[in-house]
């Protein structure tokens, strides 16, 4: 038995999305889902939907297209999809098939997807315009084979479709407010990759392998039900984690290091993104602390600074500067705090920035300056914040060996990342199942 299913926030999607659509003047939306994928002989990666086509559908198989009709004399949502099938079913297990699809998923309409070719063409004949993701590979030829069946009717009077838009810029605006459907889930998949880091610290020592404690967070993220890790998961003790995206997670843990974990679970197609650091003997160094402190200070100044209205770079600046004056302090950057932020010194040991949008996807879609105005993006003004968004807040130092360095300083990578869901006056951090004060840190791992 699979899940129970509830329609209504995809239908109110669809509805949404036929509504910008019609703003726009009306037309057809094709919107199909991500390609199974060979990984080698016989073999498959495991199979992940389009995010794009998942949000309008909660539809999970492959080989299926979402065409969404909304203009002035029609409104309809038709699912393509792949028969139901007693052999293929034996094999790979079970398919909705059209009928179980359209009840189950709420269109109006479903169809085997072996009768793309001559719906599309008959669903886009005298449209005003087409609105799929441009320039997809794949797509944009089946397109254009599709607007060629219908100009090939021409003399019979029926009107091809004469514009197009990208579907994914409508979607894009309405992905990044996130409804209560996804915030739900979003809450969940945090708390679960909470639990996961908990546990990554609670069971690291001096003596194991990265993997090893990789394996605890993958245990923790499977159990609860998610479905995979939201992207590679980086475990990187002692040098390692100055490597920003670390992937070897294969080295010894050494005493005396501390060991760096970004790792979140996907939960029903909805990412989650945790950075916790930590000393791989549940002990902070004096030299550790006095940098963990610092970014701990620069991550609790962004939070502060999230919130509606807000820009979305305001978390950033915060971060910056907090960053930069615990930089001086330390002696890791010579000169006044204002002179490093603005030469950007501090990019030697801060390179990165400190937020992302959050959703479906790890890096999710949405755009990060304001839309509409002028297209230059650099003078365009930076996003501004709206209750809903979801973004991370992941401030870090990362302070490789060098001559000019302290050498109490040498190999600290260390960084600390939360999820936060923009309010009215402030934020949710919806990740804080798992400590980030090391008074907290400390006693979790003696117990
Ligand atoms: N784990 C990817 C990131 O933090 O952006
Ligand atoms: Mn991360
Ligand atoms: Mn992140």
């Amino acid at each position: 038995m699979t899940k129970p299913f509830d329609p209504t926030p995809y239908l109110e999607r669809r509805r949404r999305l036929a509504a910008s659509m019609r703003e726009r003047g009306g037309g057809v939306a094709i919107v199909a889902t991500g390609a199974e994928l060979m990984r080698n002989r016989d073999s498959d990666y495991p199979y992940r939907w389009d995010s794009y086509f998942y949000y309008l559908t909660g539809f999970p198989e492959p080989e299926a297209v979402l065409v969404i009709v909304a203009d002035a004399n029609d409104d309809e949502s038709v699912l393509l999809c792949r028969d139901k099938d007693a052999e293929r079913e034996t094999w790979d297990g079970f398919r909705f098939g059209p009928e179980a699809a359209r009840e189950r998923f709420g269109f109006d309409r479903a169809a085997a997807i072996g009768r793309i070719d001559t719906e599309i063409p008959e669903l886009i004949a005298n449209r005003k315009a087409l609105f799929h993701a441009r320039g997809e590979r794949g797509l944009d030829a089946r397109v254009a084979d599709w607007l060629d069946a219908v100009r090939a009717q021409a003399r019979a009077g029926v009107v091809v479709p004469g514009q197009s838009w990208d579907v994914r810029d409508l979607l894009d605006e309405m992905r990044l407010i996130k409804d209560e459907h996804e915030l739900r889930i979003m809450r969940r998949a945090g708390e679960i990759s909470a639990r996961a880091h908990r546990r990554a610290m609670q069971l690291c020592s001096p003596g194991r392998y990265e993997y090893e404690v990789e394996a605890e967070l993958l245990h923790e993220f499977r159990r609860n039900g998610s479905q995979f890790p939201a992207y590679g998961s980086i475990v990187a003790g002692g040098a390692g984690a100055c490597v920003l995206h670390y992937r070897a997670n294969d080295a010894l843990l050494r005493d005396g290091t501390l060991l760096l974990i970004d790792a979140g679970c996907e939960l029903d197609g909805y990412a989650s993104d945790i950075t916790r650091t930590f000393p791989v003997n549940g002990r902070f160094s004096a030299a550790q602390r006095e940098l963990y402190e610092v970014v701990l200070d620069a991550q609790h100044a962004a939070i502060d600074a999230t919130h509606a209205g807000a820009r979305f770079d305001a978390p950033h600046a915060a971060a910056v500067r907090v960053l930069t004056e615990g930089l001086v302090s330390l002696g890791l950057l010579q000169g006044s705090v204002d002179d490093a932020i603005e030469t950007e010194a501090y990019r030697r040991f801060y390179m990165h920035r400190t937020s992302h949008w959050l959703g479906m996807d790890v890096h999710d879609c949405g755009a990060y300056r304001e839309p509409g105005l002028p297209a230059n993006g650099e003078s365009r003004p930076w996003r501004q914040l709206e209750a809903g968004m979801v973004l991370t807040i992941e401030p870090g130092l990362y302070v490789r060996a060098a001559d000019d360095v302290p050498s109490r300083f040498h190999d600290i990578g260390i960084r600390i990342e939360d999820d936060v869901v923009v309010g009215a006056d402030g934020c949710e951090v919806i990740t804080d199942g798992v400590p980030t004060a090391i008074a907290e840190i400390e006693a979790l791992m003696r117990e």
